[in-house]
């Protein structure tokens, strides 16, 4: 079952929407328990209060499969607990579910105080207010024909597939209205555990069948495939994370090589995503802004030392040398088809908008968006950290200013737009406003383009590029 990480900072509108989940689920359990009657078949037969034993029985297992719980991507826990939910929902209607559900959802974390008491009270009313609708929906399917196992297994999962859609709705809710983040990238971060948490579904149905078949004992055997499905969470996360921090290794690895650009990536990646909300870009471009952020320098790995380090002046030759680092990270990184969407990125972040950038001298919307947006970040990052050629970094409002003076000439005018909307330069008083250039030839720029002798990575350079500022007409769109 999805629950929430610990990380909760209450606000008005997450407190209302635990209320009303709270609410909503406890009005539910309490109206079933005044309603309903317990399945028969949940009870151990042959021994007094075999009925409350058989309830105590799945509630003991849930609470199991919840401390084996994993921590995923998108920041939620996952456990096995969903699988003696479902099963007991079948044997023994709303109310064993909903008792199943509120007392075996407890964690381990919860009984450690590691989550506050709202915490607590979502977690457990986003469980229980599924699992009694999910059973009362299954209550509606007529099963007592013992001979027609197929009907029983149907609805089972079906109860199952409901159950754990409204508890995963519910949990991204509380997740979204928290954090601020759209509920289908919450979705999307956590996918490959929810197939697994389908598949769970008929061991379930299973786990029900053999109780009532065999017995009590019976069900424990299952405490091997949930064990595995549990591993497998465990896996899958390990080699999410693995992946993840390799990455950021290799991105410092390359920083690190020049000790003033230690944790360059790192701050660009931020700084580009904070860009890209702004511009609502769709959540899979903004996936691809984090690693292409923290990779779009990773072809500086080819570029020797003396290149790279040089203080000076470069020559020709060594400026060639260090501006064919876009194309040879874009080449580092084609074989890893995980990455393919940050290879424009990769490639595109050093093109000029009007044309007299590398490699490939894109004009305008010729350049990837993103792109666009990674070029700003970088420059922003560049221009406000120290530099051996400029040890006194500028300001905020310096480089912001150096970002309007070149927006139409260096930089997309609508991502710089989109930069003053973001908290790196909320302290600036005057964001300035955008400036109206239009957008020279390819020609024009390649002409240009010729005399520029400026460092790829100093940020705006000025002589050069104030060449084309006034120059008509747009040459893309
Ligand atoms: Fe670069």
């Amino acid at each position: 079952m999805p629950r929430l990480s610990e990380e909760w900072h209450m606000s008005r509108r997450l407190g209302a929407l635990i209320a009303i989940v709270a609410l909503a689920s406890g009005t539910l359990l309490v109206s079933v328990i005044l309603r309903c009657q317990i399945g028969a078949a949940v009870a151990i037969e042959d021994v007094p209060n075999g009925l409350w034993l058989g309830v105590l029985f799945w509630v003991a297992l849930t609470i199991l499969g919840s401390s084996l719980a994993v921590r995923m991507p998108g920041g939620n826990y996952v456990d096995v607990g969903f699988a003696p939910v479902v099963a007991a929902m079948s044997l023994g209607g709303p109310i064993v579910a909903g008792l199943t559900a509120l007392i075996g959802a407890t964690q381990t974390r919860e009984l450690r105080r590691q989550v506050p008491w709202y915490g607590v009270l979502a977690n457990h009313a986003g469980i229980t207010g599924p699992a009694v609708l999910s059973a009362c929906a299954l209550s509606l399917v007529p099963r007592s024909n013992p001979s027609n196992v197929w009907v029983d297994f149907l609805a089972t999962f079906g109860a199952a597939c409901l159950f754990f859609s409204l508890n995963t709705l519910t949990t991204t809710m509380f997740v979204s209205v928290r954090n601020g983040e759209s509920m289908w990238r919450l979705v999307r971060a956590d996918s490959g555990a929810y197939l697994n948490m389908l598949a769970l579904a008929p061991v379930a149905w299973l786990m029900a069948r053999m109780y009532v078949a065999a017995g009590w004992w019976a069900v424990l055997l299952f405490a091997v495939p949930l064990y595995t499905t549990r591993l497998a969470y465990q896996r899958f996360v390990e080699v999410r994370e693995m992946f993840t921090e390799t990455v950021r290794s290799l991105a410092e690895a390359v920083d690190k090589r020049d000790t003033f650009t230690s944790g360059h990536s790192h701050r660009v990646q931020t700084i580009a995503m904070d860009i890209g909300r702004v511009m609502k870009v769709s959540d899979e471009e903004l996936e691809a802004l984090e690693w292409g952020g923290l990779l779009h320098d990773i072809g500086k790995i080819g570029v020797p030392d003396s290149v790279l380090l040089k203080q000076e002046r470069l020559t020709r030759e060594e400026r060639v040398t260090m501006n064919a680092h876009p194309v040879l990270g874009a080449e580092i990184i084609a074989p890893v088809r995980k990455l393919a969407p940050e290879l424009p990125i990769i490639r595109h972040h050093h093109e000029w908008f009007n044309g007299s950038g590398y490699p490939d001298r894109l004009v305008a919307d010729e350049i990837p968006l993103l792109a666009r947006i990674l070029h700003v970040a970088d420059a922003f990052e560049a221009m406000t950290a120290a530099r051996p050629y400029r040890m006194t970094p500028l300001t905020s409002a310096q480089a912001l200013a150096e970002l309007r003076k070149f927006g139409g000439i260096q930089f997309d005018p609508d991502v710089v737009d989109a930069f003053v909307k973001t908290e790196w330069v909320r302290d600036v008083p005057d964001a300035g406003r955008p400036e109206i250039r239009d957008v020279p030839t390819i020609g024009q720029a390649a002409g240009s383009m010729a005399k520029s002798a400026t460092h790829p990575d100093l940020g705006p350079a000025a002589p050069d590029s104030a060449a084309f500022a006034p120059v008509r007409p747009p040459a893309t769109a």
